[in-house]
This record gives structure tokens, C-alpha cells and sequence, in this order.
């Protein structure tokens, strides 16, 4: 660097060192210092590609918001003048509605990298709850984000998820009242719907965001072994000898992770921004129409497999309960959990055969939820519904009996 520019640029930071003395310690603590196990796979770069997407839906959601009418004359019109009419229109839309299923792929793999490898476990325990909040926020963003432009899936798919809330004893009635603010799904509930989304929702996942990071740089990242790296350090520099600065290693890491990404994000985007009817549903290309029940309303497929269990009990009541409870008994995780090792590498065949098949179980849900559910869906529903939550309730027993391996002193690397 020329010597009068290194000048001026040591300038500046002393400049704002003196009047923000912490945040040079601040880029060290969780930057340059921070401290990561050296054996993370690709299962890790899951983590800064939801930061990555969740960028993407600010900016490109800032951008549409410069366009949308929320209004229920005005909406489904102005999405389509964003589509033909707006320089890039298509393409910021288009970022948005994939970037959102592909969150959803991103923190579905995020959640199941922290299951295999036991990172919910003790000291963890507050970084997954708080996973666990950013994710229940995430799934009511999408939905109140899907019912904006106005389509006869908008409309429907909100007339029956809000028709859910009914099912509540006593005060069902009145409180599906509150959230609709009408009678029926109206201009009152888009607009309502339209400032959740645009501010409100997103500033709790913005702060929920920074206490996952902070509780995780509290207790330091887990890693592919389960290892504790802070139990071996160098005795003179007291570093953990298995790990490596966050800085510049796993940001340069990183870079490569999300360049991959982004060449596959861009293929959907520009060649399969629908993903046939899976990530914008073909009926969402029809204007609302309250006098027009489209055949087969079904959610987005993030929402599948909690839409099958739904859908597989006959009361409504138990049926909100069951799906109430699927995506809230993940909170339990790290208590339900009785093994002594994190990892699934130093596991026995119980827990891996458990873990196994609860992913098929998902998936196969996932996949029922977007069926037409004829009788023999249904009773795959219902026996995958049976397994999912037989996976949880029966966890401290699997855990505790399953043999387990010696966990090494150090990570190993798998080259
Ligand atoms: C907007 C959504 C999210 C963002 C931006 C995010 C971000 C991150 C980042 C950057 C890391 C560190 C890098 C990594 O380990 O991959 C991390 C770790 C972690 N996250 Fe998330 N996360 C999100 C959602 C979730 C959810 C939904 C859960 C679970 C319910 C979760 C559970 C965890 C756990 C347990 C770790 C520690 C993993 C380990 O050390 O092995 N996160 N997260």
C-alpha cells in the first residue's frame, strides 16, 4: 500500500477506535478470534447461506415493496406490472418467491446437519431454541408473504389456514375474527398481512438472527466429531489447537459455498423460476376470486408435510394439535436427546437407523401433503404421522440404550 494511503487509512480507524473503543475487540471476538473446529464439512456452509438468502429477501423485498399496492383491487394488478412493466421486475420477484423456497431447503438442511451431529445437545441447548423461534417466524413470514399477491392460492390457502384457528375451543370464533380483521379474508386482512410482512416479521428474524449468532459464539461451534476443541489448547498461546480463525478461513470458505449456491439458485431462477408448481403454485396466476374454490388447495411444499398430518386426522381440532405439535416438539430436542456422545459417527445402528427413517418419514409426508389424498395416502399419512412423533417420545429410551463408540480426543479430517 502507498505509504500516505496506509496513513490516512490507520487514521480513520484510530479515528473510530478512540470513539467506539469495542468495536475492533467486537470484529476480533467473532471474526478474527472466533475460533472454528477445523474439521467442518459442507454440512456447515448452511448456516452463512441463510444469512446469504435472508440478505436476498430484504433487498429484493425493499424493491418490490417500491412497486405492490396492498390493496385487494390493486395487488394481483400490481404483481403483474412488477412483472412485465417494471425494468428487472421479473427478475426481483422472481429472486423473491424462489428465494423463499430456497430458505426453506437451506434451514431444513441447517436443522438436520444440527440433528446428525447432536449440536442442540448441552452447551448448545439456547442456540437451537432460538434456531427454533427464527424457524416458527420464518414459516408465518412465508405464509403472510404467499397471500400478498393476491392469487386464488393466496386467498384460498389463507381462508383455510386462518379457518384453522376456529377449531379452538371458546375463543376460536372471535380470534380467527382478529386475524382476518373482517369477516372473511379481505382487503382488511392483506393489509394487515402486508405489514407483518414487510416490517414486522422480519425484524424479529433480524434479531433473532443476532442472538443465534451471539449464544453460538458464546459456547463456540460444535462440529462433524461432536468434539469439545476447547479441551485441547496450546499451552502457549491457549488457543484451541483444532481450531482455526473464522477469519479469513471459514470467510473465504464460505465464499466458495455460497458461489456454488448462487450457480444453482441461478439455474432455477432463470430457468425454473416455478419449479413446476412447487415453488409458485400454477392457480396463483388467477386473481382471488371469493366465488371460486380452486379443485386441490394445498400449501407450498414447506409446509407439506404439516399440511399431510393435517389433513390424515378426521377432528379439525386434533388434527391443529398434531400439526401444532410437529413443528413445536423440535423444541425438546435437547432434552429428549440421552446419548453421551453429539455425533452420529460415534452412534450405534438404533440411532442411525431412527434418524434414518425419520428423514424418509418427512419427506414422504412432504411428498403426501402435495397429493390429492385418496385412502391409501392417507394411511401412509397417518403411519408416518405415528412414526414422527414415536421418534421424539421414544428418544430417551433409543438414546440411552443404543451402544455408542469412543469419541476421539481430537477431530479427525476426513481429506
Ligand atoms: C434465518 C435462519 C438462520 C440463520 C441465518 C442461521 C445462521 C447460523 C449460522 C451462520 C451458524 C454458524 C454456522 C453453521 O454452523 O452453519 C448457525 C449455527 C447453528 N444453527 Fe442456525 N441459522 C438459522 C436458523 C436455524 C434454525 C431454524 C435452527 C434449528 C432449529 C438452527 C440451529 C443452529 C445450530 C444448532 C447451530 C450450531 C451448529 C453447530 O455448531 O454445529 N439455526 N446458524
Amino acid at each position: 500500500m502507498n505509504a500516505k494511503i496506509e496513513s490516512a487509512f490507520n487514521g480513520a480507524v484510530d479515528w473510530f477506535n478512540q470513539r467506539t473503543p469495542s468495536l475492533i475487540p467486537f470484529y476480533k471476538k467473532h471474526m478474527s478470534e472466533y475460533y472454528a473446529p477445523k474439521n467442518f464439512n459442507f454440512w456447515y456452509f448452511f448456516g452463512s447461506l441463510a444469512l446469504l438468502v435472508l440478505v436476498n429477501q430484504i433487498v429484493t423485498g425493499i424493491f418490490l415493496t417500491m412497486h405492490y399496492k396492498p390493496s385487494a383491487t390493486e395487488a394481483f394488478a400490481s404483481v403483474e406490472y412488477i412483472m412485465r412493466d417494471v425494468e428487472w421486475g421479473w427478475l426481483v420477484r422472481y429472486m423473491h418467491s424462489t428465494g423463499a423456497s430456497l430458505f426453506f431447503v437451506v434451514v431444513y438442511l441447517h436443522m438436520f446437519r444440527a440433528m446428525i451431529y447432536g449440536s442442540y445437545q448441552k452447551p448448545r441447548e439456547l442456540v437451537w431454541v432460538l434456531g427454533m423461534l427464527i424457524f416458527l417466524t420464518l414459516m408465518a413470514e412465508a405464509f403472510l408473504g404467499y397471500v400478498l399477491p393476491w392469487g386464488q392460492m393466496s386467498y384460498w390457502g389463507a381462508q383455510v389456514i386462518i379457518n384453522l384457528f376456529s377449531a379452538i375451543p371458546v375463543i376460536g370464533g372471535d380470534l380467527t375474527e382478529l386475524i382476518r380483521g373482517d369477516f372473511l379474508v379481505s382487503d382488511a386482512t392483506l393489509n394487515r398481512f402486508f405489514a407483518l410482512h414487510v416490517i414486522a416479521l422480519p425484524l424479529v428474524i433480524l434479531l433473532l438472527v443476532v442472538l443465534h449468532l451471539g449464544a453460538l459464539h458464546e459456547v463456540g461451534s460444535n462440529n462433524p466429531d461432536g468434539v469439545d476443541i476447547k479441551k485441547v489448547k496450546d499451552k502457549a498461546t491457549g488457543k484451541p489447537l483444532d481450531g482455526i480463525p473464522f477469519h479469513p478461513y471459514y470467510t473465504v470458505k464460505d465464499l466458495v459455498g455460497a458461489g456454488v449456491f448462487l450457480i444453482i439458485a441461478s439455474f432455477i431462477l432463470f430457468f425454473a423460476p416455478t419449479f413446476g408448481d412447487l415453488f409458485l403454485e400454477f392457480d396463483n396466476f388467477n386473481e382471488a376470486n371469493p366465488l371460486v374454490t380452486p379443485a386441490h388447495i394445498k400449501p407450498v411444499w414447506y409446509f407439506t408435510p404439516y399440511y399431510a398430518m393435517l389433513r390424515a386426522i378426521p377432528d379439525t381440532l386434533a388434527g391443529v394439535i398434531v400439526m401444532g405439535g410437529a413443528t413445536t416438539i423440535f423444541f425438546l430436542l435437547p432434552w429428549l436427546d440421552r446419548s453421551k456422545v453429539r455425533s452420529f459417527r460415534y452412534r450405534g445402528w438404533i440411532s442411525k437407523m431412527m434418524i434414518s427413517l425419520f428423514a424418509i418419514c418427512f419427506v414422504t409426508l412432504g411428498w403426501l401433503g402435495l397429493q390429492s389424498g385418496s385412502e391409501t395416502q392417507t394411511i401412509i399419512a397417518r403411519i408416518c404421522t405415528i412414526f414422527y412423533f414415536g421418534f421424539f417420545f421414544t428418544m430417551p429410551i433409543w438414546t440411552s440404550i443404543d451402544k455408542t463408540k469412543p469419541v476421539p480426543e481430537r477431530v479427525t479430517s476426513h481429506a
